[in-house]
């Protein structure tokens, strides 16, 4: 008797700690979180966003980019939002933010459209979260529904933001490396590269691969070395878009340009040079709705790295600075 009790329940046992361990990691957020205290937080976000990305349409891929940037270091928490000062180092100078990310004065312009709405409810970590949705659906990608209730950090961390952030000089391994720190896996890993179908990049991002890699086509490392000097120091500022085609559409390009070795980074194209994640970039080259659902769904797990929730951090009343 004992041991049928045993051998009846302990999988459902079992089966329920692993869901009261898992979901305990961001038991607080959800999707209806500000339906109370907020209920129309998408659309005061939508407007400012839409409005920053008619004035220039890369936006919507610096305003993504922020949300990978603040989650990867210390978890979602607005964390890179915070801005240095004589007594504080915060993350804008990290290594891979410096004369790199951007986007902090439209976030401001949310923040504010969303203080005169609903004051003090909303975290700046939340807001950069439906931002990232909705720069992607306003460039023609996938949406998806963003689970709220992120808290803001009053610290920050350049030393993480140096560490954890992945450089583009990284190998397969190491990008493998750096996610699965954050909990992510590599068919995620591939499917929330696909952001890389929009934006740009300096010429000091991708000086090695165009002058020293050899999967690359040749034709396009010459049209990219026309605009980026080899010699370091010169022209490291110059842009090149990530997608050669269509920098500004949300589709599935990024895929299509790594088969034909036309990826911008050496991280790019590490993910399709013949190793594991190959018949990955395939698929999502060939099937756009496959790609659009996994980068959505692993754009929701991004999302909920390390959150802090209850009554940890803050709501901050100034996104660029702790209250
Ligand atoms: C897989 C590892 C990744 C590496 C090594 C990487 C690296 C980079 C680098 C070097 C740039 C150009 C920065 C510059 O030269 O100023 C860039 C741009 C960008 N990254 Fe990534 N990235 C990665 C993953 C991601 C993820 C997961 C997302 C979002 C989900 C993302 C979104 C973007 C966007 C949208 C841009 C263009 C930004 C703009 O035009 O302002 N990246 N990335
Ligand atoms: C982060 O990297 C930058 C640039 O390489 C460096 O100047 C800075 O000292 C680093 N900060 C920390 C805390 O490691
Ligand atoms: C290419 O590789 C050589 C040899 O490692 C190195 O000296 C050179 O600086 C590299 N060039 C670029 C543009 O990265």
């Amino acid at each position: 008797m004992a041991s049928s009790y045993c051998s009846t329940f302990k999988p459902i046992v079992t089966l329920a700690l692993l869901v009261i361990f898992v979901g305990s990691t961001n038991a607080q957020l959800s999707t209806n979180f500000y339906a109370n205290s907020c209920p129309n937080l998408e659309s005061i976000v939508e407007p400012v966003v839409k409005a920053a990305i008619k004035q220039e349409a890369r936006m919507g891929a610096s305003l993504l980019r922020l949300h990978f940037h603040d989650c990867f270091v210390n978890g979602c928490d607005g964390s890179i939002l915070l801005d240095d000062t004589s007594t504080f180092t915060g993350e804008k100078n990290a290594a891979p933010n410096k004369n790199s990310v951007r986007g902090f004065d439209v976030v401001d312009n949310i923040k504010a459209a969303v203080e005169k709405k609903c004051p003090g409810v909303v975290s700046c970590a939340d807001i950069l979260a439906v931002t990232a949705k909705i720069s992607v659906y306003s460039l023609g990608g996938p949406s998806w529904s963003v689970k709220f209730g992120r808290r803001d950090s009053t610290t920050a961390s350049q030393a993480a933001a140096n560490t954890s952030i992945p450089p583009p000089t990284s190998s397969l391994s190491q990008l493998q490396q750096s996610f699965s720190a954050k909990g992510l896996n590599t068919p995620e890993l591939v499917a929330l590269s696909g952001a890389h179908t929009i934006g740009q990049a300096r010429c000091t991002s991708f000086r090695g691969r165009i002058y020293n890699d050899t999967n690359i086509d040749s034709s396009f490392a010459k049209t990219r070395q026309s605009n980026c000097p080899s010699a370091t120091g010169s022209g490291d500022n110059n842009l090149a878009p990530l997608d050669l085609q269509t920098p500004t559409t949300f589709d599935n390009n990024y895929y299509k340009n790594l088969i034909n070795k036309r990826g911008l980074l050496h991280s790019d194209q590490q993910l399709y040079n013949g190793g594991s994640t190959d018949s990955q970039v395939t698929t999502y080259g060939n099937n756009p709705s496959t790609f659009s659902s996994a980068f959505a769904s692993a754009m929701i797990k991004m999302g909920d790295i390390s959150p802090l929730t209850g009554s940890n951090g803050e709501i901050r009343k100034n996104c660029r600075k702790k209250n």
